[in-house]
């Protein structure tokens, strides 16, 4: 290769890795399946739709696993439907709850997502009026509400925020999906205002990876594995990190997240330093160099 392609096929890879893979985790895939199942139960169900919470810590891949499944849910739709952008649709939505939210903070990010225009005057419930109607005009299936845990506070804006969620559901005809840092505990879904938005939820935990019996080893080696095949290095060939599974689990205490964060990080160093090809290997001299965030190396044994 000349330098110039080189440096070409570098940045692309590094670009690729900055943007994360995507492992097709157990987890990952039992998320996908009860999506695309509920949506098929709730389409022929004018009321009492159910829907899927996904609760979990902090990276344990729920906003991953919540994505996943909406691509797989697009790509379907895509199939059905090919020209549906010309036909006005918008099969999935995806929204964040701010910090701090209001019952028009949240209508406001529906509306943000669907384009439709905002004015600061606009009252709450002209807000859901509006965003409900777009919603049902543009034939939304699935609704994606993560970062829900912002909604723990019992305070006057959390709640009219919730009874956001529970109207927009009652009203149309989507499944809503819901994630946040452990929801399934404490009052945010399950005091009375809770229940009403989930009272028909199923709900998928994510947790992170151990290694306290050889099934649960094998499980950790596969996702290390998994990594170690998209990364894209010349000279580091799937199953080189298997006698360091043991050592990776103690940096990152079986989060996903964090040995992510480790190995996209110890491939992108190697890419970005212009490491030769024949020397483009993650090694555990290569791995220590990588700080992981406070939380992991907290709990982590010298
Ligand atoms: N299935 C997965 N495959 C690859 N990387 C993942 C996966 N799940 C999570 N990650 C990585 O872990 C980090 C945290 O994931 P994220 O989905 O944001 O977690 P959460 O929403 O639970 O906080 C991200 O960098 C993401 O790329
Ligand atoms: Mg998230």
């Amino acid at each position: 290769m000349s330098p110039d392609e080189r440096e070409k096929v570098n940045r692309e890879r590094i670009d690729r890795l900055g943007n994360g893979l995507t492992i097709t985790t157990p987890q990952l895939e039992s998320v996908i399946r009860k999506v695309l199942r509920l949506i098929l139960l709730n389409r022929s169900r004018s009321s009492g739709r159910a829907g899927l919470m996904i609760s979990g810590e902090s990276g344990t891949g729920k906003t991953t696993a919540a994505k996943a499944a909406m691509k797989y849910v697009y790509v379907r739709y895509r199939n059905d439907l090919p020209d549906f952008e010309a036909l006005n649709r918008i099969p999935i939505v995806y929204v964040e709850v701010p910090p701090g939210s209001t019952g028009k903070a949240l209508a406001a990010q529906f509306a943000r997502f669907l384009g439709l225009p905002l004015h600061t005057r606009d009252t709450l419930e002209y807000l859901l009026h509006l965003v409900s109607s777009a919603l049902t005009e543009v034939g939304t299936r699935l609704v994606v509400v993560d970062e829900i845990h912002n909604l723990h506070r019992r305070n006057p804006g959390n709640s009219e925020s919730v009874d956001v969620l529970k109207s927009l559901s009652n009203q149309i005809p989507a499944t809503f999906v819901y994630s946040g840092i452990n929801i399934h505990q404490g009052h945010l879904l399950t005091d009375e205002r809770g229940r009403q938005i989930a009272g028909r939820f199923g709900l998928e935990r994510l947790g992170s990876f151990g290694i306290a019996n050889p099934s649960q080893m094998n499980m950790w080696k596969l996702l290390i594995e998994s990594f170690e095949q998209q990364l894209g290095l010349f000279n580091h060939r799937p199953g080189d990190l298997k006698e360091l599974a043991r050592y990776l689990h103690d940096r990152t205490q079986g989060s996903i997240g964090s040995l992510s964060h480790l190995l996209l990080g110890a491939a992108q160093g190697l890419i970005f330093a212009g490491t030769p090809p024949d020397q483009e290997l993650i090694t555990k001299e290569v791995l220590d160099e990588i700080s992981l965030d406070i939380a992991a190396e907290m709990t982590s044994e010298p």
